[in-house]
């Protein structure tokens, strides 16, 4: 018998990362962020000088991606998100990644990731699927707040615009698109404080494990 794998899914800024977060605490399971994956992957072809828009460059990236590249400085730029957004489009960047975050899921005692495509593709054998999703709005909102909370210049129709753009992208990629697995629960946390996004997903997980 496997270890548990519990996958969180969703858009950018509905909540995934904190929940997944809080979930793996509470269980005693390990968390994996794996926007943060595609995201060095990204950092590692700028900081090498390759051209955003070469599939050849965003694939050799993604290849020799090695521990050093998780920890770099600018992973949570808005520049490496929008570089990762458009290089996870790519098969081959995709294909690249799979085996770290199967092995990742495969240890024990198991783990939660959070990202796009972990019920659909990395684990469509999850123990636990969560589709965690917000408006167009309100996860701009969110983001708005959090950037301003860093002392960072934002505009809420900028940040409102930019995740619309990654949305589309996110959902009509040929690979791996955004979208709800067929045996996943959606959770609309539009109008849900944390705590309650929490409670209603520890629940269901609870029952699956
Ligand atoms: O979640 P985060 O914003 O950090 O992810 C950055 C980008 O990486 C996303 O816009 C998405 O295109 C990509 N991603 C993905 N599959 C995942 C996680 C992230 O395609 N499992």
């Amino acid at each position: 018998i496997h270890p548990p794998v519990i996958a969180i899914d969703g858009p950018a800024a509905a909540g995934k990362g904190t929940l997944a977060r809080r979930l793996a605490a509470e269980l005693g399971l390990r968390h994996l962020d794996t926007g943060m994956i595609y995201r060095a992957a990204a950092s590692r072809l700028l900081a090498g000088g390759g051209d955003p828009d070469d599939p050849a460059a965003a694939a050799l990236a993604a290849q020799t991606l090695g521990a050093d590249d998780l920890v770099r400085t600018d992973l949570r730029a808005e520049r490496t998100g929008e570089i990762a957004s458009k290089i996870a489009a790519l098969g081959p960047v995709r294909a690249a990644l799979l085996d770290f975050q199967r092995s990742f899921g495969r240890t024990a005692p198991g783990a939660v990731l959070d990202g796009r495509d972990i019920g659909t593709v990395v684990f469509p054998d999850a123990r636990a699927k969560i589709f965690v999703t917000a408006s167009p709005e309100a996860r701009a909102l969110r983001r708005h707040e959090e950037l301003r909370g860093k002392g960072v210049a934002s505009i809420f129709a900028d940040v409102l615009e930019e995740m619309r753009l990654r949305d589309r992208r996110d959902r009509e990629r040929a690979v791996a698109p955004l979208r709800p697995a067929d045996d996943a629960v959606t959770l609309d946390t539009t109008d849900m404080s944390a705590d309650e996004v929490f409670a209603a997903a520890l629940a269901h997980v609870t029952s699956r494990l």
